[in-house]
This record gives C-alpha cells, structure tokens and sequence, in this order.
C-alpha cells in the first residue's frame, strides 16, 4: 500500500484524489488517508501531491512509520473522497511545518 504522511496534515491539497483507480482516499477534516485493503500501489498520486506527502509503505519517511497505521485506522472512519476541493486558504503555510500530528483532526 501506499501511505499519506504528516505534510498532508493542513495543506490537504487533494490533487492525490483525481487520479486513483480505486478511490482508496478517505477524507478528515484537515488530512487525508490511504486504505491499505484498497490500495493496489499504481503509485499515481505520489507525484500529484504538490508538497510530497505519499509514500510506498516500505519507503516511508524515518520518523513517520506511525502513518501506516494512522491511515489504517482512520480509513475505515471517513469518507470516500475522488473529486478534488479547494486547498485549505493557508495551505502553502503548512508546507514542510514539522511536527504536524498533534494538529491532526479526527
Ligand atoms: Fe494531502 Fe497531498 Fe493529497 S496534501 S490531500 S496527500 S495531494
């Protein structure tokens, strides 16, 4: 599978969206996550984020490993999303924020 990391945490572009086969995104208030049982690993979306947030599971980033089960867990939760929407208005001022998990709504 592949994995929405903690730079999607504010920005939430949902570009990522658009171009899956499978609509395996779900959608929370400020984040978005991959579900592992749908995922078939095209690896489309990753080059759609414009601030780098999705991962082959295998590569995601030191630190971030709790993403696999955050998007595990939270996709279940929330809804299907395959149409992209509006960016946030400050999204472009999340890009690259560290330690974004604590702001993650859910
Ligand atoms: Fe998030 Fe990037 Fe998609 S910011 S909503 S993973 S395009």
């Amino acid at each position: 599978t592949h994995v929405v990391t903690e730079n999607c945490i504010k920005c939430k572009f949902t570009d990522c969206v658009e171009v899956c086969p499978v609509d395996c995104f779900h959608e929370g208030p400020n984040f978005l996550v991959i579900d592992p049982e749908s995922c078939i690993d095209c690896t489309l979306c990753v080059a759609e984020c414009p601030v780098n947030a999705i991962f082959p599971e295998d590569d995601v980033p030191a630190g971030q490993e709790n993403f696999l089960a955050i998007n595990a867990e939270l996709a279940p939760l929330w809804p299907v999303i395959d149409r992209k929407i509006p960016a946030p208005p400050d999204a472009d001022e999340w890009d690259g924020v560290p330690n974004k998990l604590p702001l993650l709504e859910r």
